[in-house]
């Protein structure tokens, strides 16, 4: 079975909260590039932090939608790719040995509800499938909202 059709069976009795760490802890688990993967939804003008798993908590808990890659891919409704995140000033930094992210916006139709972003610990670690995955990962999260 492929992976988003194994997740969406994993979820399929859960509540969106639930859903939610089910999906950060899939991805993580069962790509092994993904060190650390959360979900923020918008609330207002501040992306919060719902679920994540990895090493380590951050300590970017609330992220105003002008900051950060995070806040850029919320404001564009588009994925990010940033293939070395200590090139770019953008980034806001949560872990030392990060050094590629992607952030994906989760959305109900023209509008954000929030997203999914990922750090690697490898350089480059996100391509084209990666992008394409992530947005039918985020597309399932958002017509699971509720
Ligand atoms: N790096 C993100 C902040 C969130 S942490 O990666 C968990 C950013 O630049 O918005």
């Amino acid at each position: 079975m492929d992976l988003l059709s194994s997740l969406n069976r994993e979820i399929s009795e859960l509540d969106f909260s639930q859903t939610l760490q089910k999906t950060v802890s899939f991805l993580r688990k069962r790509v092994a590039r993904y060190n650390w993967v959360g979900v923020y939804m918008l609330e207002g003008s501040e992306l919060v932090l719902k679920a994540w798993d990895g090493p380590e908590a951050t300590r970017h808990t609330r992220i105003p939608i002008g900051k950060g890659i995070c806040g850029l891919a919320a404001r564009e409704k588009k994925t990010v790719i940033v293939g070395d995140v200590n090139a770019d000033p953008r980034y806001l930094a949560c872990f030392p040995y990060t050094r590629s992210e992607i952030v994906v916006p989760i959305l109900k139709g023209a509008k954000v509800l929030g997203e999914i972003d990922i750090d690697s610990d490898t350089l480059n670690a996100f391509t084209e499938k990666d992008r394409e995955f992530l947005e039918q990962v985020a597309a399932l999260l958002g017509e699971r909202y509720v």
